[in-house]
């Protein structure tokens, strides 16, 4: 893999660990809107924050053994819009200017749109172990939609 290759999945990589991050902050907003639903909020949050910390492994990962990996079907782009948003919507939960049957909806397509436009098919590996994680992820990630769909 060139260096270039190497930085740019990297790169991709800091972005899926801010994503997940967000996402447990986003639900730790919502855990302190919706109290009687704080204990789903709460698992929610904590899982984002798991996701996060595979992300960091795949990283250590690609540093580490940049032949074993490469560029799936993803474009950064579609992840940098998302995260945006995201951002966007944290700062607007935070100012309370979000109905609340909004903000559960929201959380449910967002989960969605992640399998949609497979961001969990972002990086391919050669490595197994990692590719349960991805596993993992995309699984959860259905789990955290149908569970929000409940919700709402
Ligand atoms: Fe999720």
């Amino acid at each position: 893999m060139s260096v270039q290759a190497k930085n740019d999945l990297t790169a991709l990589l800091d972005l899926f660990i801010e994503n997940e991050l967000l996402f447990a902050e986003y639900y730790g907003e919502c855990a302190r809107i919706f109290p009687e639903k704080s204990h789903n909020f709460d698992t929610l949050a904590r899982h984002e924050k798991i996701h996060a910390a595979i992300f960091e492994k795949i990283k250590r990962s690609v540093i580490e053994n940049p032949d074993k990996w490469s560029k799936g079907d993803f474009h950064i782009s579609v992840l940098k819009i998302v995260v945006e948003d995201v951002k966007e919507k944290i700062s607007q939960l935070k100012e309370g200017k979000l109905k609340k049957d909004f903000i559960i909806s929201y959380a449910a397509d967002l989960e969605k749109s992640l399998i949609e436009k497979n961001f969990f098919r972002a990086l391919k590996t050669s490595i197994k172990e990692f590719e349960i994680f991805f596993e993992k992820l995309q699984n959860e990630t259905a789990n955290h939609q149908k569970l929000l769909e409940g919700l709402a």
